[in-house]
């Protein structure tokens, strides 16, 4: 195991290095040059790209470090080429990446066909179930700066208290159970924020991680989208490593963090403020 960690980690640091040397526009140019003709002399790349001895010659050496190209001969008759086998190794390493990539998505939509998971809009009936997972994020101290358990009674009143803007959804197993719900909630009262929707998102404790949020955002956001809004946005702990994660990649970015906003449990907590524009 040691031994294959070792050389996974020569790997890495072979292609971090081609990278590198390719994170140049001039030696990237340089790559493109010289992978259209056998070789090229310092002269005839000079003429080319238009860069003074000094910098031709740095570049070059960086793309030689890095394994890129080779030089044979001396003075004027120094030829430079491609070594087309880096080149390669480099593309099979990154589409090794892209293929692990696919293989983790396929399994993660494999595990919601498998369990047929659904979404739809919540009911009355609903408003136990959303009081359980509620109160799962609630005593995690994982999620909101909410402390008190809510009970069924309480979220049947605010399902009914919800106008056509700000609908409730709920992700459901294969044997119709709730695992998870979404609401997209106002943002402000005013109008002239009628634009943006705040949300929430909680996924059953025995159930995170499974793809449920990730699926329940993409419904939020069609929702949200359907519906006019131009932006969502979003208050979280920095700390939800899960949310942070799920927000970033369904295009969240950050607007900014107010720092010790409240305090659970004796502790100061950092609230992250976080956006995304519908388009
Ligand atoms: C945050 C939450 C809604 C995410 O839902 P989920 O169903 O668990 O998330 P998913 O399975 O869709 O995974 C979303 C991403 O988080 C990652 N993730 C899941 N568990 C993780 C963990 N423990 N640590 C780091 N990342 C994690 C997943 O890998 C995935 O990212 P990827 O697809 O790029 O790999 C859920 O964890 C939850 O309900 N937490 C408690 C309540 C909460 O925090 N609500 C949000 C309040 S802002």
């Amino acid at each position: 195991m040691r031994g294959q960690e070792r050389m996974q980690s020569v790997a890495e640091a072979r292609a971090l290095r081609m990278l590198r040397a390719l994170a140049s526009p001039a030696r990237f140019r340089i790559v493109e040059i010289l992978a259209e003709r056998k070789d090229g002399t310092s002269p005839q790349l000079m003429d080319e790209l238009g860069l003074a001895q000094s910098s031709l010659h740095d570049h070059l050496t960086a793309l030689r470090e890095a394994g890129l190209i080779q030089a044979s001969g001396d003075g004027p008759n120094r030829y430079y080429c491609l070594d087309p086998t880096a080149l390669e190794y480099l593309g099979a390493y990154l589409s090794g990446i892209g293929q692990r990539a696919r293989s983790w998505t396929g399994a993660v939509r494999a595990t919601r066909t498998e369990g047929e998971m659904g979404i739809r809009e919540a009911t009355s009936a609903d408003a136990a179930a959303i009081a359980r997972i509620y109160n799962h994020g609630i005593e995690d101290r994982v999620a909101t700066l909410e402390t008190e358990p809510r009970t069924p009674e309480e979220r049947a009143a605010w399902l009914a208290a919800r106008g056509p803007r700000h609908p409730v959804l709920v992700a459901t197993d294969a044997a119709g159970a709730i695992v998870g719900w979404g609401a997209l909630n106002p943002f402000n009262p005013r109008p002239v924020y009628d634009h943006v929707v705040d949300f929430s998102l909680y996924v059953a404790r025995d159930q995170r991680g499974r793809g449920i949020g990730d699926a329940l955002l993409g419904a939020l956001e069609t929702r949200a989208r359907a519906l006019g809004y131009h932006k969502m946005v979003l208050a979280a702990f920095p700390t939800n490593a899960p949310g942070m994660r799920l927000y970033e990649r369904h295009g969240f970015t950050t607007v900014g963090i107010y720092h010790e906003q409240g305090m659970i449990d004796g502790q100061w907590v950092d609230v992250i403020i976080m956006e995304r524009l519908l388009g």
